[in-house]
This record gives structure tokens, sequence and C-alpha cells, in this order.
């Protein structure tokens, strides 16, 4: 079984993901992580192949190559630059190889921007998470002009832009609380 949660940044993906996968008793996976960790073996080594690059997931941690990362993911700067290093067709298929690799056994919450439409159309359960610019832009603690030029990039790359699937459920989580969201995500999943 598999949710998917695609939209774009500040959303409120990770936090809802992460809440729905505790409800469910499903694994959560943070695809976004994988593209920041991605950028950050870019930015120490630029010929790095990404194939032979280990992107792994230890509870809450991140690790890239058994190194835990998940601070160094998160600055702005590894925000921007995950987020320019995802327009690369090349580089997405080597993670898009991966995430199918994982969700393809057990039960999963996956997040991202192509979850529904790429790695896994086939998920039983898909929902578009959005919420007000503004709003998002204060979550994320950044001026909306960055959110919206990020917002930009990632909607109009060639490579699976971001978008929501045909048959996604639109969630806004503007003003709505986490319970809620997390309420009306796992009501659309079959049990
Ligand atoms: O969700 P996030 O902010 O951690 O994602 C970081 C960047 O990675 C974001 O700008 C877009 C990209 N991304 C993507 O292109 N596809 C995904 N499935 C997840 C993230």
């Amino acid at each position: 079984m598999l949710v998917a949660i695609d939209g774009p940044a500040g959303a409120g993906k990770s936090t809802v993901a992460r809440a729905t996968a505790e409800a469910l008793g499903f694994t959560y996976l943070d695809t976004g992580a994988m593209y920041r960790a991605a950028a950050l073996a870019r930015a120490a080594r630029p010929d790095v192949d990404l194939r032979r690059v280990e992107i792994a997931f230890d509870e809450q941690a991140v690790l890239l190559d058994g190194k835990d990362v998940s601070a160094a993911i998160r600055t702005p700067q590894a925000s921007q630059a995950a987020s320019r290093l995802a327009v690369d067709p090349a580089v997405r298929e080597v993670l898009v190889a991966k995430q199918r690799a994982l969700v393809g056994e057990g039960d999963w919450v996956a997040e991202g921007r192509d979850i529904g439409t790429v790695v896994a159309p086939e998920a039983e359960v898909k929902v578009w998470l959005t919420a007000a610019p503004e709003e998002r832009a204060r979550r994320r603690e950044i001026p909306v002009a960055e959110l919206v030029e990020r917002d930009e990039r990632d909607a109009s790359r060639a490579a699976s832009p971001m978008r929501a699937a045909q048959d996604a459920v639109e969630v806004d989580t503007t003003g709505v609380s986490i319970e809620t969201v997390v309420a009306r995500i796992v009501a659309l999943v079959p049990r």
C-alpha cells in the first residue's frame, strides 16, 4: 500500500506525511531529503556518480554514504541547491529508481513532488497538499518571493515537473490543524 503526498514547499508535507505514516503504521519516505542529500554530494564532488552514492534513512536521520547529514540538508543553501539539481533528468532517473525500489515492498507514506505522477502512478492513495503562498513562506521562514521562485522552478522544469496527479485528492492546509489534515488522509486509505 502506498500513500503519495505531493505538493509545493511549505504545504506541510513532511509534518503531515510523518504523522499519517505513524497513524497508519506505515513507513515514511521523504524524497525531498534524497534530492537534498544528492545536492550535498554534488557540492562536495561535482563529478560524483550519484548511482554510487548511498542515501539511506535511519529513524529520523538522513545518511549520505553513512554520514549523518540531517542538519546539513536543511540549510537555505541546500534547499536552493536541491531545487536546482532536481531539474536534471539524469539525477531524477537515479533517485526515482532508488525510490521505486524502496516503495515497491511494504506499506509507505511517501512525500515529494512527483510521487503520484512519476515515481508511483499506481499509488492507491494520492494527495495534493497545498496552502496559501503567504502561509507557506511563513512556515518556512523565508520571503514569499524566494518560495515562489522555487515553486516556479519545480513546476516549470521539463523533467517530471511538480504537478498534481489527475486522480489526486487536493487538501488545502491553510488554517487547518495537522490532526484534521491527517484524519482526512487516513480516511482515504482503503482498509
Ligand atoms: O520537499 P523538499 O523541500 O525537501 O525538496 C527539496 C527539493 O527537491 C525541491 O525544491 C524539489 C525537489 N524535489 C523533487 O524535485 N522531487 C521530489 N520528489 C522531491 C523533491
